[in-house]
C-alpha cells in the first residue's frame, strides 16, 4: 500500500482496529480520532506504540485538523453503528452519522487529503425484493440509520464533484470477527450468540428467525478498504462489500450452539422496528474495479471468531 499516513475515524472500534493493524503493518502511519463511545483503547494495545491517537469527536473541526494534518487518505468509520438505537434517537443519531461525517469531509478539504474511503452500509437497500442487492438498484432505506448512511455517501460524491477530493463508499454489509463488542442489546449479532454460547445461555431471536443476512469477516472487509484507497476506477463511486452468501439467523444459532456444544434454545420476541428481511450481495463491481474478492468462507471465519470469543471469557 502507497499511503504515508492515514487518518482513521472510530479506529478504536471493531472494524477500524483492525483496519489500523493493516495499516500499520504496511508501514503507513496511522492517526486515530475516537470519542470511545462503543470503541476501547483494548483494541489498539498491540499497536499502542506505532500509533497517535486522539480521543475525541469527529463533530470538532479543531480535533479533526489536528488528526488530518499531512495525511493521505482518511477512513471514515466513526458511527453510531446501531439500526434500533437511530430509530429510538433519530436526531442525536444524525448529528454524528450526517455532521460528523460531513465536519470528516470538509476536513479532509481543509487539509489537502487526497482520498476519503467512508464505511456505508447494504441498509440504504432495505427491504427491496430483488436479491442479491446491486448497486445499480434505487436505495430504499428504512431506518434513519439507513437515510444517514445514504446522506453519508451523497455528501462524499458532492464533495468530489465540487472540490475534487477522491472519495469512495463502501456499503459494507453484515461484518463479524474478533473484537465486536457483543455488550448492547443493539450490538452485531454474531458477537451476541457467541457471547450468550460461551455462557451456556440462550438468544433472543427477533422475528421468526428466517430473516437472513451476508456476514463477511473483518478482515475482508479490511482488504477493500486498502483496495479502496488506492484504486484509480474506484473514485467517485460506491461498493458493496460482502461475500454473496447469506445464513438466516435461526441457523446461524444452530451453528453457534454447536460449536459451542451448548442445546439452549433460542427465546423468540417479535421483529425489531426499521429490521430487514433479507440481505445479499452482488459483489460483481468490487470484483472487478477494486479487485476485491473475500477470502474467508462463512465456516472459517465463524471458527476464528469463536475461538477468540472463548478466550476473551478468561481476560
Ligand atoms: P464500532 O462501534 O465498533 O466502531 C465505531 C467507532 O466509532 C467506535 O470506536 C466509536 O467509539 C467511534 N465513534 C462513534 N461516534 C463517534 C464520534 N462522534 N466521534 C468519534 N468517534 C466516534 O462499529 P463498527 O462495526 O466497527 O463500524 C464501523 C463503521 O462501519 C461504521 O460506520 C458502521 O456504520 C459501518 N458498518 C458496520 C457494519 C457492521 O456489520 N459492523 C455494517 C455496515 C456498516
Ligand atoms: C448491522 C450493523 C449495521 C450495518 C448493517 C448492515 C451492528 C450493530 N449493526 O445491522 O451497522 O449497517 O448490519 O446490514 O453491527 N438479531 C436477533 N437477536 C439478537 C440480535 C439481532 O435475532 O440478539 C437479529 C436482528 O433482528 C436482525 C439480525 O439478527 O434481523 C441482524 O441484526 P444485527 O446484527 O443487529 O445487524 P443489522 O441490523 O443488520
Amino acid at each position: 500500500m502507497n499511503c504515508k499516513k492515514a487518518l482513521i475515524t472510530g479506529g478504536a472500534g471493531f472494524i477500524g482496529s483492525h483496519l489500523a493493524d493493516s495499516l500499520t503493518d504496511a508501514g503507513c502511519k496511522v492517526v486515530i480520532l475516537d470519542n470511545l463511545t462503543t470503541g476501547n483503547l483494548f483494541n489498539l494495545r498491540q499497536i499502542e506504540e506505532k500509533i497517535t491517537f486522539y480521543e475525541g469527536d469527529i463533530r470538532d473541526p479543531e480535533i479533526l485538523d489536528k488528526a488530518a494534518k499531512d495525511c493521505d487518505v482518511i477512513f471514515h468509520e466513526a458511527a453510531v453503528v446501531s439500526v434500533p438505537q437511530t430509530v429510538q434517537n433519530p436526531v442525536g443519531s444524525a448529528m454524528v452519522n450526517d455532521i460528523g461525517t460531513l465536519r470528516v469531509l470538509e476536513a479532509a478539504r481543509r487539509n489537502s487529503v487526497k482520498r476519503v474511503v467512508l464505511a456505508s452500509s447494504c441498509a440504504i437497500y432495505g427491504d427491496d425484493p430483488v436479491l442479491p442487492k446491486n448497486e445499480n438498484m434505487e436505495p430504499k432505506p428504512m431506518s434513519p440509520y439507513a437515510v444517514q448512511k445514504l446522506t453519508g455517501e451523497f455528501y462524499a460524491r458532492l464533495y468530489r464533484n465540487l472540490y475534487g477530493l477522491e472519495t469512495v463508499n463502501l456499503r459494507y454489509f453484515n461484518v463479524y470477527g474478533p473484537r465486536q463488542d457483543p455488550s448492547s442489546p443493539y450490538s452485531g449479532v454474531i458477537s451476541i450468540f457467541l457471547t450468550k454460547a460461551a455462557a451456556g445461555q440462550a438468544p433472543v431471536i427477533y422475528g421468526d428467525g428466517s430473516q437472513y443476512r451476508d456476514f463477511v469477516f473483518v478482515q475482508d472487509v479490511v482488504r477493500a478498504n486498502l483496495r479502496a484507497a488506492v484504486a484509480e476506477r474506484a473514485v467517485g463511486k460506491f461498493f458493496n462489500v460482502g461475500t454473496g452468501g447469506f445464513i438466516r439467523i435461526k441457523d446461524l444459532w444452530e451453528m453457534i450452539s454447536g460449536l459451542a456444544g451448548v442445546s439452549a434454545k433460542p427465546e423468540y420476541k417479535p421483529s425489531r422496528p426499521g429490521d430487514i428481511r433479507e440481505s445479499v450481495a452482488n459483489i460483481d463491481r468490487a470484483r472487478s474495479l477494486l479487485g476485491f474478492n473475500p477470502e474467508y468462507s462463512f465456516e472459517k471465519g465463524l471458527k476464528i471468531t469463536h475461538d477468540w470469543y472463548r478466550k476473551k471469557q478468561t481476560y
